[in-house]
């Protein structure tokens, strides 16, 4: 393998991702990014003048623009996608396209140029809701998502199933847990109550702040998947995810302390419509055939993603002057 394809390379993971890559493969990477309100350019400032590094601004939508980009490059490694379950809540629309109908562009480009591997990345959410008893999910369990944008990442691994059932094509899911670390962008959890706590902000618990989330470091996630790249079996499915089960409260609570913020920053609010209960993915696969466990515990994860935000103050204060604010305004009717 010489070059590959990331789509989706300017937000949160496909961005850790990138850099991982070029630091420690010799692989040249082009990135296909549409730069919607989560794609950054900034995410990769350091690797703009670097030879082995590539940015197109596109969709994955459009097949044109894919099966050129496919014909330079081995194997895709799939991001590109609508990824916030409160958004997808409030329309789905965009999340059918992109997840959707987007992953069948690349597909179908895949297959006409012959690309020799196809990794989709893929998220827990698509098995649905855990019990407090029930055992972490396995990659035999069934598909049962609940909000629209599990429902259209299921629907993704649906269609990448159907390409290697149908047409032979080299494809590998990997479905991997919470991610969190530098560069997320600030509507999830951790970076949305790091800079909160840091502001003196009020911190939106969505109900009894009891739902349970499996953590992993974005690092770890981004090695897992270079190793599903280079050794993983074409037409499997691998769990990834950080044996690390967190309730949304012990989350806030670690980011108060290491913040020295006051608790009474903490405000219950409404729940998410059809809020998952507990997510926690059996990592028992990848471990045994590929060798792959997440490595960075909680406590350092946690401590080195709050100094970075710390650190990188005009990085999120770009994003919240502009779009993120009036989204904000628009769901919980302002900071006050
Ligand atoms: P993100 O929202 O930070 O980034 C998504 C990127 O995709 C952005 O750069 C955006 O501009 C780009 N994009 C969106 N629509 C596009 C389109 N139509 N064409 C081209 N580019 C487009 O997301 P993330 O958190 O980095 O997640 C990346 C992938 O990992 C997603 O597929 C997500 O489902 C999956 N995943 C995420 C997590 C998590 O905790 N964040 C966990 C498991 C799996
Ligand atoms: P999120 O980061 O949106 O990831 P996901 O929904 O994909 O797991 O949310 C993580 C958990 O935190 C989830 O249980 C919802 C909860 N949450 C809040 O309580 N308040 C918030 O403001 C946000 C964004 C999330």
């Amino acid at each position: 393998m010489n070059a590959i394809l990331v789509t989706g390379g300017a937000g949160f993971i496909g961005s850790n991702f990138i850099r991982l890559v070029i630091s420690e493969t010799d692989l040249s990477v082009i990135n296909l990014d549409a730069l919607t309100y989560a794609g950054n350019l900034e995410n990769l400032k350091d690797l703009e003048s670097n030879p082995r590094y590539r940015f197109v601004q596109g969709r994955i939508e459009d097949s044109a623009l894919v099966e050129g980009l496919m014909k330079e490059v081995d194997a895709c490694v799939h991001f590109a996608a609508e990824s916030h379950v409160d958004r997808s809540i409030k329309d789905a629309q965009p999340f059918l396209i992109t997840n959707c109908l987007g992953t069948q562009t690349l597909l179908d480009a895949a297959r006409s140029t012959g690309l020799k591997r196809f990794l989709h990345v893929s998220t827990d959410e698509v098995y649905g809701s855990l019990g407090g008893d029930d055992h972490p999910f396995r990659e035999t369990d069934p598909l049962l998502p609940n909000s629209p944008y599990a429902a259209s990442k299921a629907s993704s691994d649906l269609l990448v199933r159907a390409a290697y059932k149908t047409h032979g094509l080299p494809v590998i899911i990997t479905r991997c847990s919470n991610n969190y670390g530098p560069y997320q962008f600030p509507e999830k959890l951790i970076p949305l109550m790091t800079i909160n706590a840091m502001e003196g902000r009020p911190l939106p618990i969505y109900g009894d702040g009891k739902n349970i989330r499996d953590w992993i470091y974005v690092e770890d996630h981004c090695r897992g998947l270079l190793k599903v790249l280079e050794s993983g079996a074409v037409g499997e499915i691998y769990n990834l995810g950080g044996e690390c089960e967190k309730t949304n409260l012990e989350i806030v609570e670690a980011i108060l302390e290491r913040l020295d913020a006051p608790r009474s920053l903490i405000t219950f609010v409404k729940d998410r419509p059809g809020h998952d209960r507990r997510y926690a993915m059996d990592i028992s696969k990848v471990k045994e055939e590929l060798g792959w466990t997440p490595k960075v515990d909680f406590e350092e994860g946690i401590s080195t993603t709050i100094e970075w935000y710390k650190a990188n103050r005009d990085w999120w204060e770009r994003i919240l002057s502009g779009e993120y604010m009036r989204y904000y305004e628009e769901h919980y009717g302002g900071l006050s």
